[in-house]
């Protein structure tokens, strides 16, 4: 018994019921596997935090069906409209301004006033945010500075026994978390993902840069050591050291022992898809070490090189 669970009308009504419980569930989504709450219930949010090992200071995305439903919660204003109108639902994340009145669990926001939220566009997790009347917060379903899941079966890897329904919606189609925008005060990308910040640009009108600060807490997991296989990594590498697990990226690497193609016809998108569960892999096969060649540094690249550059940390 492994405690996934297809995409059924029955099923959803069976995680809609646990949920009500203010208990926790795995979910699917396009970018990567969550831990889902109640985000209106301390005692949810208490569990993700508890599951996850996760420090309090590090605040939650909370995840919508409705544009309806996220006004009771937050703010808007016409940036975050033109952003929505053109990338949501999917892999982007709004950080606006809470309402006083919201009902969020202060506990999910890290009492820091803002509120991060996004829609989600794989089908399963929409059909389950449309039966409940609260939103979900969503945290990656891993242990704390661990990698993300992509898959039900990396949820039951990371937790076992402790999560009793993962709803499965096959495997996350981007493979990488969202991208974070900040959208209170100066607008800042906090962390790249699959929308980059030429694409938001783009739409804004205005140029957007990557936040690289290092010191405050704007979005914790652009800081320290995060998304880490607990292996040590060496980036930019030309060849593998002895024995490492060598990640590559392109044509020009012939097929090798120890040797992991992150996409052979050199697609990022397709690299990107692939980081996590070759990390996972890496892993279970037991390597000591990690070499990671070069990887381009443009589009979902940029997101690759944050991930790759934290699970190095
Ligand atoms: O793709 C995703 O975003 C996935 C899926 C499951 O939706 N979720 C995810 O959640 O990556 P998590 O908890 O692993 O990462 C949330 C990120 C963290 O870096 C956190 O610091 C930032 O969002 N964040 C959350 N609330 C914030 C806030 N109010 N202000 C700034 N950053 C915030
Ligand atoms: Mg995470």
């Amino acid at each position: 018994m492994k405690n996934i669970y297809k995409n059924s009308s029955l099923n959803l009504d069976k995680a809609k019921r646990i949920l009500k419980k203010n208990n926790v569930i795995g979910v699917p989504t396009e970018t990567v596997y969550g831990l889902a709450g109640n985000a209106y219930s301390n005692k949810s949010i208490r569990r993700i935090y508890a599951l996850k090992k996760r420090p309090k200071r590090n605040p939650l995305i909370i995840h919508y069906y409705s544009l309806k439903d996220l006004k009771k919660d937050a703010h808007i204003d016409e940036k975050f409209l033109k952003l929505y109108k053109k990338f949501s639902p999917g892999p982007l994340t709004y950080v606006l301004k809470k309402r006083n009145n919201s009902k969020i669990s202060t506990l999910a926001n890290a009492n820091l006033g803002s509120i991060a939220v996004r829609f989600p566009s794989n089908k399963v997790i929409k059909a389950l945010l449309k039966k409940l009347n609260f939103p979900l917060a969503i945290p990656s379903a891993n242990i704390s500075s661990g990698v993300s899941p992509i898959k039900a079966d990396d949820v039951i890897d990371e937790f076992g026994k402790k999560i009793s329904f993962v709803l499965n919606g096959g495997k996350s189609r981007i493979g990488l978390e969202s991208t974070v925008i900040n959208l209170i005060g100066k607008i800042k990308i906090l962390r790249p993902g699959a929308v980059s910040n030429n694409q938001i640009s783009l739409v804004l009108k205005k140029k957007v840069s990557i936040s690289m600060k290092t010191k405050k807490i704007n979005s914790p997991g652009l800081l320290k050591k995060h998304y880490s296989p607990g292996i040590p990594m060496k980036l930019n590498s030309k060849k593998p050291d002895y024995k490492a697990a060598f990640i590559v990226f392109g044509k020009k690497y012939k097929k090798k022992k120890d040797m992991f193609n992150l996409s052979k016809k050199g697609n990022l998108k397709q690299a990107a898809g692939n980081l996590y569960k070759t990390l996972r892999k890496i892993k279970k096969l037991k390597y000591k070490k990690i070499n990671v060649v070069k990887i381009p540094n443009h589009n979902i690249g940029i997101a690759i090189n944050d991930r790759l550059r934290k699970a190095a940390n």
